[in-house]
């Protein structure tokens, strides 16, 4: 029997309620010890993507950027760094305990430039036209409805607005029982 959306998010949610730190495993892995310097220890020790966008976005002063599925912000944090001042980070996520840590860990960097939204990735809750960049990291595989997703990423890009993506990929097909396995649905 396959697997709703709805008990998908739900196992997403308690999985990512009570996921443990990995130290700075993930961290060390994809992270400078330059862009680590200055982060929160819970950001870092948080870290559970599979690349680093941020760096890869060509992030300028000023612009706003959108970090779909933020989790503890290590992210969305380094992404104010580089838009500044002038510039907005909004980092979303569904699992409220990340978006606590997430605004926990901005308001210890004293990042006032920073905002961290509660929604699902597959309905964003900003306006059409209203960021410049998006980035992902390690968690559009996780949705059920991935062209939702990208229809949503379209639609809050402005015009002639990127798009920067680390994620994981499947080649081929995956067998029955991962597929209605709750395990592989949360990462
Ligand atoms: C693997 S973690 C990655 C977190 C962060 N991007 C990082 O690199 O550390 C996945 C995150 O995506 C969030 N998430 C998963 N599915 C989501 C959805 N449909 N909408 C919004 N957030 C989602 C989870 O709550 C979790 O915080």
């Amino acid at each position: 029997m396959s697997l709703t959306e709805t008990e998908i998010k739900e196992s997403i949610i308690d999985t990512y309620t009570k996921v443990a730190s990995n130290g700075r495993l993930v961290a060390e892995r994809f992270y400078s010890p330059e862009e680590l310097q200055g982060l929160p220890t819970s950001a870092v020790e948080l870290a559970l993507g599979v690349g680093n966008p941020a760096r890869h976005a060509a992030l300028q002063r000023g612009e706003v950027v959108l970090d779909l599925g933020s989790g503890a912000g290590i992210d969305t944090l380094q992404t104010a760094r580089k838009v500044g001042p002038t510039g907005k980070a909004i980092g979303l996520d569904m699992t409220p305990e990340m978006i606590r840590r997430a605004r926990a860990n901005a308001n210890a960097m004293g990042m006032t430039k920073v905002e961290i939204i509660d929604g699902p990735m597959e309905a964003i809750p900003l306006p059409d036209a209203s960021v410049d960049v998006v980035i992902s990291n390690g968690v559009i595989n996780l949705t059920m409805r991935k062209s939702q997703v990208f229809r949503e990423i379209h639609r809050v890009l402005k015009l002639g607005g990127r798009f920067c993506v680390a994620d994981m990929l499947v080649n081929g097909e995956l067998p029955e029982d991962v597929l209605n396995h709750p395990t592989a649905w949360t990462g």
